[in-house]
């Protein structure tokens, strides 16, 4: 458990967006903060009280913003002995929505690879938290060359079909959401992982399954624990929590069974039928109080439209039903009231009543259950699971009000079934919901992950100083060579800094190509050659190889499958023998004749082949393996060397540059680019010349002063 002792499981768990802590965590806050968060936070601790375990890192999005606690600034917090949330830069400071974080992922990558040197240690798997963390987890995951083990918490296909249903447009969808980017994250994620955690099987056979990169077969399901030590049932003798008075305010006899709902203001919690069926059925009004207890407020004209349409017709169906003096339904709570809420309703004998249109999970009725409180539910995924598990209530149809005021009714009225319902439910918890039960399932499926898993090539070294301090990287072809007296100017501007300037290309030719035309171009032997798009690696002068990266990026990778799936495709042309390497196959592609290059990738999919595709020039298609391209060679050697990426100037014009381009490399496009780069304009750290070639080189030295003090530009922005 100790810190550092470094025998132990080192656990790297990710989860970006959203606000963490350990402590007051502001659950529901906005769409951004709900389950996932105290998922996060509680399988960090649980994990970490585990003897095998080491150490656990959870790594969230630093943020800097005056509306909110400085708590989320701080790089660092404790969790407990050997677990830490480590908070990273990942684009603005300010706060932000999930669907805006994309383009800051690649940075918030190139930041956790620096962590991982500060540290000096490399964790033996990454646990990704949803599609944004997928994307981050697969990379570090490829990249380091260690297993990736993934959680959903909430799938893209699943949202984009209830969206379409509920009748909003495609594209508005598009622009809202960003579904498309979030989508094909997720695919990524799921071609990628070892192992994908699920909480319920229905999210395995109904949502998982709507994804081409499906593999049930590297999917477990293991629910979440709740922590027992904040929900347990009311203790005999316990004096009335405070939050009773604020009930009190609204019910006429607050002794009565409390019907208590509990989820954010959103319409599909369905609060609205619920408050229907308790309207309308007289008998259960005498017996028992409903509390609908629905996010926090202030002002609800103020509310986003979703949360002030739901409270509106709250409010409303409250005075038609005439429920004054029965219904309870409090402006605010904080977290630490929840499980207060729940004891409550369990001192009054009453229920949980969850009536949400879909439940994929519920966790929230675990915690009723652990607090002794019988439940009545949604007949979905969730619920199905739970109320079989614990067999502490039933399950009802959240469409028909006049059943759920029936089974609300029948549920309070049986006092012998009622004490039955809330020992199973206490019992069942501790069996199937508890977090020590679910950390000993993760770690015998970790094992059996890294077990199957080959030996990391990659180590994260402690920092050490270089020979040289900075290295220019620069593709070849119209980047560095194209026009000659910009290369001149740049050839003598860097033999002029040789001892402090490393010299680097990074290109699609093949070796020997690339050879050939530095010589022709009469440029200096560089020292490091990344050729063949980042599937090959030489050094120096002596062209030394670099065999852990043949080695490292020979994963998944099955040319002749790929071949027999790529060629039969029209506009699809083989290139020419010498630029079939042992790692990269490339085509010429014809673009009217040809797919696009996203239902190329299905395709592969679909066939359960592992290939990181490529475009470049609306006329190339390179297939490497998953763990090559120019940008994974360049933050390897990043590593390797101990080189931050803030010390790489990177330089180039075309699709195949793009990732070595991205994150926190200062990057720089020529004037004379293609067009599949232009959706990188307006990132600080990329850094578009209005001079073409070799002389768009030196304007982004320039920029940069690169051969001055070099100043990385905040990625704040
Ligand atoms: C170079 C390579 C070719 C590759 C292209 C794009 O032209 O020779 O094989 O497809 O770069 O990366
Ligand atoms: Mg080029």
């Amino acid at each position: 458990m100790a810190d550092g002792r470094g025998e132990g499981l080192y656990l790297l768990l990710i989860s970006v967006h959203g606000l963490i802590r350990g402590h007051q965590l502001e659950l529901g806050r906005d769409a951004d903060t709900g389950g996932q968060i105290q998922y996060a936070v509680e399988l960090t601790r649980a994990l970490a009280a585990h003897p095998d375990v080491d150490r656990v890192d959870l790594l969230t999005r630093r943020i800097e913003d005056p509306s909110l606690s400085p708590d989320y600034a701080e790089p660092q917090e404790q969790l407990a002995p050997g677990a830490h949330i480590i908070r990273l830069p990942c684009g603005p400071r300010r706060y932000l929505r999930k669907e805006l974080l994309w383009p800051h992922l690649d940075a918030f990558i190139d930041n956790a690879l620096q962590q991982m040197r500060r540290i000096g240690r490399t964790p033996d798997v990454i646990h990704s938290h949803y599609a944004d963390s997928g994307y981050v987890g697969t990379r570090l995951s490829q990249l380091l060359g260690i297993p990736l083990i993934h959680t959903g918490h909430s799938l893209g296909r699943v949202k984009l079909q209830r969206l379409l249903e509920s009748g909003m447009a495609e594209n508005i969808i598009e622009s809202r959401y960003n579904i498309s980017q979030r989508i094909e994250a997720e695919e990524i994620t799921l071609g990628n992982a070892s192992l994908v955690v699920a909480s319920t099987n229905q999210e395995v056979e109904e949502q998982y399954s709507q994804y081409e990169n499906y593999h049930p077969k590297r999917m477990v399901v293991i629910p979440p624990g709740v922590d027992l030590s904040r929900f347990h049932p009311p203790r005999r003798g316990e004096p009335l929590p405070a939050y009773a008075a604020e009930l009190e305010r609204f019910l006429r006899q607050p002794r009565r069974p409390m019907i208590l709902a509990l989820s954010r203001a959103d319409r599909r919690k369905n609060i609205a039928t619920l408050v229907r069926a308790y309207g309308e059925n007289r008998e259960l009004q005498e017996r028992a109080n409903l509390v609908v207890v629905a996010g926090n407020r202030e002002d609800i004209t103020t509310l986003e439209s979703g949360a002030r349409e739901v409270l509106t017709e709250l409010l409303l169906a409250i005075d038609r039903y005439d429920l004054h003096g029965r219904i309870a339904y409090p402006k605010r709570h904080s977290s630490s009231d929840v499980p207060d809420l729940y004891r409550l309703a369990a001192r009054t004998r009453g229920l949980f009543v969850n009536p949400a249109l879909t439940e994929p999970f519920g966790l929230t009725l675990i915690e009723a259950a652990a607090s002794g409180v019988p439940l009545v539910a949604t007949e979905d995924g969730g619920p199905i699971d739970i109320i079989q598990h614990c067999r502490n209530g039933l399950l009802i149809d959240p469409l028909d009000a006049d059943a759920l005021g029936a089974a609300l009714l029948d549920a309070v009225s049986d006092r012998q079934r009622w004490l039955q319902w809330s020992r199973n439910g206490l019992r069942g918890v501790r069996r199937h919901y508890s977090w020590s039960a679910h950390v000993k399932r993760y770690l015998r499926e970790l094992q059996r992950v890294k077990r199957r898993y080959h030996k990391p090539f990659i180590r994260a070294h402690k920092s050490r100083l270089p020979a040289v301090d900075r290295i220019l990287i620069s593709d070849i072809d119209n980047t560095l060579i194209g026009d000659r007296a910009g290369l001149d100017l740049l050839l003598r501007e860097l033999a002029g800094a040789e001892e402090r300037i490393g010299f680097g290309i990074a290109t699609g030719r093949h070796l020997n190509s690339a050879l050939k035309v530095i010589r022709e171009w009469g440029i200096p032997r560089p020292d490091l050659l990344i050729t063949s798009v980042g599937s090959e690696l030489h050094y120096g002068t002596g062209l030394v190889e670099d065999g852990g990266w043949q080695r490292h990026i020979d994963y998944l990778w099955k040319p002749e499958e790929l071949r027999a799936a790529l060629d039969p495709i029209p506009g699809l042309k083989l290139q020419a023998k010498i630029n079939q390497r042992r790692f990269k196959i490339s085509y010429n592609v014809d673009p009217d004749k040809a797919p696009d290059i996203q239902e190329i990738r299905r395709h592969l999919r679909r066939l359960d082949l592992h290939a990181r595709v490529i475009y470049s020039h609306q006329a190339y298609l390179d297939i490497l393996p998953v763990r090559a391209s120019k940008g994974m060679a360049v933050r390897y050697l990043a590593m390797r060397w101990g080189v931050p990426p803030e010390c790489l100037l990177v330089a180039g014009d075309s699709g195949n540059d793009e990732e070595m381009l991205s994150g926190n490399t200062l990057g720089v496009v020529v004037g004379n680019y293609s067009p599949e780069l232009e959706h990188l304009r307006n990132r600080p750290r990329i850094y578009f010349a209005s001079a073409s070639y070799a002389h768009g080189i030196l304007e982004g030295m320039q920029h940069y002063d690169f051969l001055g003090s070099v100043t990385a530009p905040d990625q704040g922005g």
